[in-house]
Formats: C-alpha cells, sequence, structure tokens
C-alpha cells in the first residue's frame, strides 16, 4: 500500500482521475469498480472533461458499483444509480448493458441470491482491474461497517449510527435515511486488482490514522487495504493531518 498526500480536494480529484485514464490506457477494456458519495464527484467531473476533450474512452469499459441503498427507487435522488447517472454514466459514452449496480429490493424474496449473482457477475468479468474506495468517517468502505468480524462476498447489511447520521446531509431529516443497503463485502475489494481509495478534508483525519497505522482491523475496515500489494491511498493534507 501507498501512501500519496496531495494538497487539496481538486488536486486528489485531478490525480484520481489520471489514475483511471492511465488504467484505460493500460487495458480499454476494464473493468472499473466505482464509489459515490462527496469525495469521487470531483474525480468523476475530470474523467467526464477528459471524455469531452477525446482523450478518454469508456466505451469498451465495464462498471460495477460499490453498494446501494436498500429500499429507494433507482429513479430516487439520493440512490447511488440516480447519483451514477448524473455524474459520470450519461455524460461519458459508457454502454448502458456494461453498467453494474448491486440492486435489492425491500421484498426480495431471496437476499443471498442476489449478492451471490453480483459477485458471480463480477468474476465472469474476469475480476475488477480498478477499484475506486472513498471511506467513511468511521473507517467503513462501501457499507463495510466497524464490526467484530465482516463477510467476504456481496451481502444485505444494517447502516450504522454514525452512516446515517454522516448520509443524513443528503436527505430532508435522518429518519429519511434507509437503514439498509447491499454491499460489496471486504473480499470482493480485496480481490481487485489494483485499489483506490480517496479521501478530503478534517473531518476523514481520524479514520486516516486509524487505518493506516500498521494495524489491521474489522473495527476499522478500511485497515485492510494495507494488506493489498497494489493500493494507492490518495488523500489531501487535511485528511493526512493526524497521520
Ligand atoms: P463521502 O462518503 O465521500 O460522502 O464522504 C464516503 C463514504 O461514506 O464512503
Amino acid at each position: 500500500m501507498e501512501i500519496r498526500i496531495v494538497d487539496d480536494y481538486r488536486e486528489m480529484s485531478e490525480k484520481a482521475a489520471a489514475l483511471v485514464a492511465e488504467q484505460l490506457r493500460d487495458k480499454n477494456n476494464s473493468v472499473l469498480g466505482l464509489a459515490t458519495g462527496s469525495t469521487p464527484e470531483g474525480m468523476y467531473k475530470e474523467l467526464v472533461k477528459m471524455y469531452r476533450k477525446s482523450c478518454l474512452d469508456f466505451s469498451t469499459v465495464t462498471t460495477f458499483n460499490l453498494d446501494e441503498y436498500v429500499g429507494l427507487s433507482n429513479q430516487h435522488p439520493q440512490s447511488y444509480c440516480a447519483y451514477m447517472h448524473k455524474h459520470f454514466f450519461d455524460c461519458v459514452n459508457i454502454k448502458p448493458e456494461k453498467i453494474n449496480l448491486p440492486s435489492l429490493s425491500k421484498n426480495e424474496a431471496d437476499p443471498a441470491k442476489v449478492c451471490r449473482d453480483y459477485d458471480r457477475k463480477i468474476e465472469q468479468a474476469g475480476g475488477i482491474d480498478l477499484q475506486i474506495l472513498g471511506i467513511g468517517v468511521n473507517g467503513h468502505i462501501g457499507f463495510n461497517e466497524p464490526a467484530k468480524n465482516l463477510p467476504v462476498g456481496t451481502y444485505l447489511v444494517g447502516l450504522s449510527a454514525e452512516t446515517i447520521e454522516a448520509n443524513s446531509r443528503f436527505f430532508s431529516s435522518p429518519e429519511e435515511v434507509p437503514r439498509k443497503a447491499i454491499t460489496m463485502g471486504v473480499g470482493s475489494i480485496m480481490f481487485a486488482k489494483r485499489i483506490l481509495l480517496l479521501a478530503s478534508g478534517k473531518s476523514k483525519a481520524p479514520a486516516i490514522r486509524d487505518s493506516f497505522n500498521g494495524y489491521v482491523t474489522t473495527e476499522v475496515p478500511a485497515s485492510l487495504l494495507q494488506l493489498h500489494h497494489n493500493s494507492i491511498v490518495l488523500i489531501d493534507k487535511d485528511a493526512a493531518s493526524l497521520l
């Protein structure tokens, strides 16, 4: 694992987009693992800019998103599906049939099968070449919340109070934040050939400190990235301020 510290959010976003571009130049049919949240928004903006300048082509790229709320329709403005279409998919030439988002309805009869099928699809696509990650204030990656143990594959998860609180800024009240989500497991993430974790701002500094202090624990899920042979932690000075 390598930690790269940059000045600010803008530089983090530009460098993240440059790493994605490098990945696509090396392998134009790359499989990308994608994240949502406020952190990667700047990276998507940069990628869209590069696409518009004809520097990047997404027509042969396959994507798998990390996670999605349970109980929000795809059209709900706070669904991760809506986020991805708004910030990225609808702005570049990615083929709709190559877009994959985990999705679980509240009344799904067999959630375990939906999760297994998602992992199988990732495997059939050849695995993830580059996985983008944000990090929660509690050290979560995807929606892998701090816990005594964590599932390897995709699963249905109850969100922690901290995550509900952190995400309530996107909803009109904390009560509206869904309590459950479907998320790729830490195994699905760690099997990626390369991982790029992004973080910006002082609010992430404690999570960054606790994740990359030389110890590994599922109580701080991002700490597992220390075990990955090809992971980059690209963070700004504020996020790195407690390292
Ligand atoms: P954020 O979320 O980018 O909106 O801070 C990151 C996360 O919770 O993984």
